[in-house]
């Protein structure tokens, strides 16, 4: 990866002053919607760098898919500015390089998986000779090459999110948005996604992924953005969100003199715990087989870096306080 990471979502350049940095994927300011009195998106600024995986993510009616929905021009902002592959909100020639898999769908029963991406394919003004390698190789990579021919009526609801998967990644396009992707899939069908994400991203895709499954960003994403009721509460690479790696070991017997192991990180008593703050998580049997050395007896080694769910949690409760949706 050569793109940098250094500014978090929402520092970046002013929308429009393109300056000499690279082109965003995405880029949003205060972007808001309101449907009546409900307001779905109250204020979001985002910032997806181009082979950049981002997370969104937050609680069942945060505003998520209203974000997507702003960023695909399927609705209009009543306020805020937003720019998708440098050009606003609703851009057709935008719009036709950004793969996406939308939260509800439903493809025509009668169509075949195969008819069903030539239509995208066509609506998506994908030459025919590039239909014809295209089409099997998204097939391929969401494991359906085998039921091209078949019918959608007969698919699985996993099935169905395969298939739209497939027609998300036709193209090649230079930003894919994928709406709670896995939601009908098993934890294979998850793992798949994520390794299918990962080549989007290694052919120089962003990609913008809606989730309520922390696992799933925490596996996969570069950078996580935090959405509750529909504002942006918390922002930034998984290392920042999560904090330094760290190692807690409850350990006894060890000599008043713990020099050996300061020689790992700087050494901290947590209820009981000893911490290495921060600490290289490869050292970390070495830090192990040191304690013993020295004549310690090791109970429990466990990571010290909080899990997204954790934090998630925190802050979802924080602002919430006994909320729950
Ligand atoms: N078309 C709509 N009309 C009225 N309210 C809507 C509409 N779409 C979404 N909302 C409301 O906006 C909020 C955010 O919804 P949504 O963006 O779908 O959340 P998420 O995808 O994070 O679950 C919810 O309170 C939802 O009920
Ligand atoms: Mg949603």
């Amino acid at each position: 990866m050569t793109v940098p990471r250094t500014a978090p979502a929402g520092s970046g350049t002013p929308i429009g002053d393109n300056g000499a940095m690279t082109e965003l994927a995405i880029e949003t300011r205060g972007l808001r919607k309101a449907y009546g009195s409900t307001v779905a998106l109250e204020s979001l600024d985002l910032a997806v760098r181009p082979g950049e995986v981002v997370g969104l993510l937050g609680p069942n009616g945060a505003g998520k898919t209203t974000a997507v929905k702003l960023l695909l021009g399927l609705v209009h902002p009543s306020g805020g500015d937003g720019r998708v592959l440098g050009r606003p909100l609703g851009d057709r020639g935008a719009r036709a390089r950004v793969g996406y898999l939308p939260e509800l769908f439903r493809y025509q029963a009668w169509l075949t998986a195969d008819e069903v991406l030539r239509l995208h394919a066509g609506l998506a003004g994908l030459p025919w000779p590039l239909q014809q390698t295209e089409i099997p190789r998204v097939l391929g990579l969401v494991g359906l090459a085998d039921r091209a021919r078949d019918r959608v009526g007969g698919f699985s609801k996993g099935m169905q999110q395969r298939l739209g998967l497939a027609v998300a990644l036709l193209g090649d396009p230079a930003l894919v948005v994928l709406d709670e992707p896995t939601s009908a899939l098993d934890p294979v069908g998850r793992d798949d996604v994520r390794a299918i994400i990962r080549e989007a991203r290694a052919r120089g895709s962003a990609v913008l992924l809606n989730s309520h499954l922390l696992g799933e960003v925490e596996r996969v994403c570069d950078r996580a953005v935090i959405v509750n009721r529909g504002r942006v509460v918390r922002a930034g690479s998984l290392g920042e969100l999560l904090g330094e790696s760290a190692v807690r070991l409850r350990v006894t017997g060890l000599p008043a003199d713990l020099s050996p192991l300061a020689a790992f990180g700087p050494l901290g008593e947590e209820d009981g715990w000893l911490v290495v703050r921060p600490v290289d998580p490869d050292r970390v049997p070495e830090l192990v087989a040191t304690a013993v050395a020295m004549g310690g007896r090791v109970h429990a080694v466990d990571p010290g870096r909080r899990s997204l769910e954790e934090l998630f949690l925190d802050v979802v409760r924080g602002q919430a306080p006994g909320g729950q949706r």
